[in-house]
C-alpha cells in the first residue's frame, strides 16, 4: 500500500559540495526531506516531501522526555551503469518495524516505506556523490509525538527521512581502526532494547565512547551487560573474527543489533566456503587466540562503516595489535566484493542491489 505523497520543492536549492573528498559523515544535508504524521484514530497521514528545515515540535512531545525514537541507516549508491541503487532496502524497513514494535511506536507499510525512500532518492538524485567510496546516506527516523507528559505508548508519531552525501565514516578511511573494550558501562541487556535501533541505545553509549576517544580509540567494543564476559558489538558496527581459518561472530542474543551488513557478510563468507559460527564468544577466548597467534583478522561491519579492519584492541590497561595493524586479506576481499555489489561493479547473485532510478 503506497502513501499519497505531496511534493513541495525548494525555491532555494543549496550548492552541492564540490570537493567530495571532504564530505565526511552526516555533516551536509540535501534540499528536501520526507515527513508523515500518525494518529491512532487516523493511521499515517499527510505524507509529504518538503524543503529541508526545522521540524516544529510541541515542548511536551514524548520524544523529548521519554526517548521514544527509532532510526535506520542506509545508502543510495551511484552505480557503474548510471543508475542510483539501494542495498537491501526491505531489510531496513523490516528492522524499522521491529524497532517500532519494541518501543510501541506505529509500524509502516513495507511497500509504502520503500516507495517513500524511492521517491525521495529520485528527487535528490543529483545529490548522490560521484567519487569512489561516496554515497547518499539516508536516515529514516520515527518518533513518538504525544503533546502531554504521561508515560504511555503513544497515540501520535512522526516518520521522517533526511539525506546526507557522505564519504568514509572513520577519518582513517579503510585503514585499521583502534577499539577499546569497555568493562564498566554497558550498552544493552537481554530483554532491553539492544536489538532495536533506538536513539536511547546510542545515548547510553556516549560516555564510554567519549572516554575511548580521549585515549585515542575510535570506538568501544561492548561486552554483554550481565557477565561482562561475552563480546557483543562495536558502537556503530557488528564484529567478526577470523580464528584458525574459521569466522566467529557474536550471536544475535537480543542485546546486539541485527546488522544488515553483518547478515550480508555472513552470506558472502558462507558462499565462499567459510565456516561462520554465530555464537557466544568470550573476551578470554579472543585474548587466548590473540596471544597464541591464532587470531588472523578482526573487522567490523556496518552501513556507515562498511567493512572496517580492526588494528588495535585495548582491554584492562593493555593494548594488543591485530594483523600487524594492517588490513587482512579476507577483510580486504569482503570489502571489495561487498562494495562491488553495492556500487554495481560486479554481478549481484543475491539480488541485493535495487535500482531506484537513472542517475
Ligand atoms: N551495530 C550498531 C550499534 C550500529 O549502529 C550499526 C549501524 O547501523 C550496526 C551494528 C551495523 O548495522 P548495519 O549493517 O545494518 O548498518
Ligand atoms: C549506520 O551504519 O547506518 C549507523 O546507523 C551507524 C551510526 C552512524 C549510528
Amino acid at each position: 500500500m503506497k502513501y499519497d505523497i505531496s511534493i513541495t520543492k525548494t525555491t532555494n536549492p543549496a550548492a552541492r559540495p564540490t570537493d567530495e573528498s571532504k564530505l565526511g559523515f552526516g555533516k551536509i544535508f540535501t534540499d528536501h526531506m520526507f515527513l508523515m504524521d500518525y494518529a491512532a484514530d487516523r493511521g499515517w497521514y499527510n505524507a509529504r516531501i518538503v524543503p529541508f528545515g526545522p521540524i516544529p515540535t510541541h515542548p511536551a512531545s514524548t520524544v523529548f522526555h521519554y526517548g521514544a525514537e527509532i532510526f535506520e541507516g542506509m545508502k543510495a549508491y551511484r552505480a557503474a551503469d548510471g543508475t542510483i541503487r539501494l542495498f537491501r532496502p526491505l531489510e531496513n524497513v523490516r528492522r524499522l518495524n521491529q524497532s517500532a514494535e519494541r518501543l510501541c511506536l506505529p509500524t509502516i507499510d513495507e511497500e509504502g516505506c520503500l516507495d517513500i525512500l524511492n521517491q525521495l532518492v529520485e528527487l535528490e538524485r543529483d545529490w548522490v556523490p560521484h567519487s569512489e567510496g561516496t554515497s547518499l546516506y539516508l536516515r529514516p527516523f520515527l518518533y513518538g509525538n504525544d503533546p502531554h507528559l504521561g508515560v504511555h505508548a503513544v497515540s501520535n508519531a512522526v516518520f521522517a527521512v533526511i539525506c546526507s552525501p557522505v564519504g568514509a565514516y572513520y577519518a582513517t578511511g579503510l585503514n585499521p581502526v583502534s577499539i577499546a573494550i569497555e568493562s564498566e558501562d554497558v550498552r544493552a541487556v537481554r530483554g532491553g532494547t539492544g536489538y532495536a535501533k533506538c536513539g536511547g541505545n546510542y545515548a547510553a553509549s556516549l560516555r564510554a565512547g567519549k572516554r575511548a576517544e580521549e585515549k585515542g580509540y575510535n570506538q568501544v567494543l561492548w561486552l554483554d551487560g550481565v557477565e561482562r564476559k561475552y563480546i557483543e558489538e562495536v558502537g556503530a558496527m557488528n564484529v567478526m573474527f577470523k580464528i584458525d581459518g574459521k569466522i566467529v561472530t557474536p550471536a544475535l542474543t537480543g542485546s546486539v543489533l541485527p546488522g544488515i551488513t553483518r547478515k550480508s557478510a555472513i552470506e558472502l563468507l558462507r558462499s565462499w566456503g567459510y565456516d561462520v559460527e554465530e555464537r557466544l564468544f568470550s573476551v578470554e577466548e579472543l585474548f587466548d587466540a590473540l596471544e597464541n597467534g591464532r587470531l588472523e583478522e578482526a573487522w567490523g561491519t556496518g552501513t556507515a562503516a562498511v567493512v572496517s579492519p580492526i588494528g588495535h584492541l585495548f582491554y584492562n590497561g593493555k593494548e594488543y595489535t591485530v594483523s600487524d595493524n594492517k588490513i587482512g586479506p579476507l577483510t580486504q576481499r569482503l570489502y571489495d566484493e561487498l562494495t562491488a555489489i553495492q556500487w554495481g561493479r560486479a554481478e549481484d547473485p543475491f539480488g541485493w542491489s535495487v535500482k531506484v532510478c537513472h542517475g
